[in-house]
């Protein structure tokens, strides 16, 4: 058989290849990058997709080993529930021949939780941890701080390199089970082009190395950094490649807060084998991440002035919001002041500012309560960001007691969606909500009428009776 030789142009930036020479790359946008290449198809293949020549053969699904789907613990809790797994929290963990992507700005703890999970995971085999960014003293020094045993430090294997030829090699001498690589951003090949450091290298170094993981039964966990302008198009283009994107996230460290001071929040953006419904809560402390389990008052200030009784200020409404499976219970924060221009604005970036407009129209034009000649600033407390319906009817109450100066009660959780009608629209897991906020202390739960009645569950059919239930009376009839 003759092989297939042509002619192409390539970008030596990203590799872009084209049949045609340009001045400029379209992919990457640089000028006079491109050279003539013969390719032969077949040689330049990478190794992973070279594969033999033969009759492809098929397999019965019956016939597919069920433990190639297994899982190998993770050893820490809130990484296991990101990364999901069987209904209940049974059998969550690392899905063997996976990648999992961990994206993250710089200093926000991606090494850190590698090598913790390094440490943890709960496998007899052996652990690579290939670091392009640190060296081996530095990687000693954190593994010390992080107080990882004499007996973990022994199955850890380190390298130090980011040279894709050196760490395949390694790679096939210790036939690692789980393997991190950190960062992508480090690695690079002769392979991939000319420049190093460019997305073309990233992408090749890690494509192989996904590959390898998969072959070899192993899993690969892969860092990427991303900036705080959210510049992402490196990291972006690897999340097809990964079956897992994970991205770690701060709080704004707004002090006051009950222990939310170094919280870190672990959410799947893509998952495979699991949902992007959960996020991991971790605190950064002297000994690297620990889980945060007892989330249900994370999120609610604590206030040292007592002067309001059982009071709120105004303006806060608690709301009993899901995260994934669990409930906990966040501050919603609301100030209303008369629009400075002719148009009202809605300032709010950690609920979406759409549903602030809509709950607040809803609000005036059920209630009779003037919002739009009003800006609009919201919050949530402890810097959590909420996309869950149920917090609208706290919001609601929030810029209700905003607008008016009425204070909600201090042990009042709420939970409801609202809609444009006024009414009040059931929400998922009402019954564990109101258990989980009566376990916290909350006395008195405000929330839609429930198909079966709810122990401490006050229902209301819609927003005029919801605030009727709690202030006694509508203040604008
Ligand atoms: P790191 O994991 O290096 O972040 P990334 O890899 O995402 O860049 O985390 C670095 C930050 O975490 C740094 O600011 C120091 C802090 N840190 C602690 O507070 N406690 C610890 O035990 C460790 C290891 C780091
Ligand atoms: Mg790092």
């Amino acid at each position: 058989m003759k092989k297939q030789k042509s002619l192409v142009y390539k970008c030596s930036s990203c590799g872009k290849e084209e049949p045609k020479w340009l001045g400029r790359c379209p992919e990457c946008g640089e000028w006079n990058t491109f050279t003539e290449t013969s390719v032969q198809r077949n040689e330049t293949l990478p190794h992973s997709r070279r594969k033999e020549s033969g009759i492809p053969q098929t397999l019965p699904l019956a016939a597919v080993d069920p433990m190639e789907g297994s899982r190998i613990g993770s050893g820490i809790g809130e990484l296991d529930r990101v990364l999901g797994g069987g209904a209940g929290g049974m059998d969550c963990g690392i899905m063997k021949r996976s990648s999992v992507l961990v994206g993250g700005e710089p200093g926000i703890g991606k090494s850190t939780l590698l090598l913790q999970t390094a440490a943890a995971a709960l496998t007899k085999g052996r652990v690579l941890y290939v670091s392009g960014e640190e060296s081996a003293g530095q990687l000693r020094l954190r593994a010390d701080r992080l107080g990882i045993s004499k007996e973990k430090m022994e199955r850890i294997e380190i390298l130090c390199s980011g040279n894709l030829t050196e760490i395949e090699t390694v790679l096939n001498n210790v036939k690692p089970v789980l393997v991190f690589i950190d960062s992508a951003q480090t690695l690079f090949s002769e392979n991939a082009g000319a420049v190093s450091g460019t997305v073309n290298q990233m992408k090749f170094c890690s494509f192989e190395l996904i590959a390898w993981a998969k072959e070899h039964d192993a899993a690969l966990f892969i860092t990427a950094h991303v900036t705080k302008e959210g510049v992402i198009s490196g990291p972006k283009t690897l999340e097809h490649m990964v079956d897992t994107v994970l991205y770690f996230e701060q709080n704004d460290k707004t002090s006051g807060l009950s222990g939310t001071e170094d919280c870190r929040f672990l959410r799947a953006a893509k998952n495979r084998f699991g949902s992007i419904d959960e996020i991991g809560i971790f605190t950064m402390g002297e000994q690297g991440l620990s889980p945060v389990e007892d989330t249900g008052r994370m999120f609610l200030v604590r206030r040292t002035d007592t002067s309001q009784g059982s009071s709120l200020p105004p303006g806060v409404a608690t709301a009993a919001v899901l995260e994934g499976s669990r409930t906990i219970l966040v501050e919603i924060q609301a100030l209303t002041i008369p629009a400075k221009s002719s148009v009202s604005r809605v300032f709010s970036d950690k609920i979406d500012s759409g549903r602030v407009s809509r709950v607040s129209a809803a609000l005036e034009k059920h209630l009779g309560l003037r919002l739009s000649d009003q800006d609009l600033y919201v919050n949530a407390a402890g810097g959590i960001r909420i996309s869950e319906v149920g917090v609208e009817l706290a919001l609601a109450c929030a810029l209700y007691s905003a607008r008016t100066g009425l204070s909600l009660p201090v042990d009042l959780a709420i939970a409801g969606e609202l809609s444009l009608t006024g009414e009040i629209r059931p929400v998922r897991r009402l019954a564990a909500r109101v258990k989980t906020s009566a376990s916290l202390g909350f006395g008195s739960f405000l929330g839609p009428i429930p198909e079966q009645t709810v122990q401490g569950l006050n229902g209301a059919g819609n927003i005029k009776a919801a605030i009727k239930l709690i202030f006694g009376s509508s203040k604008t009839e």
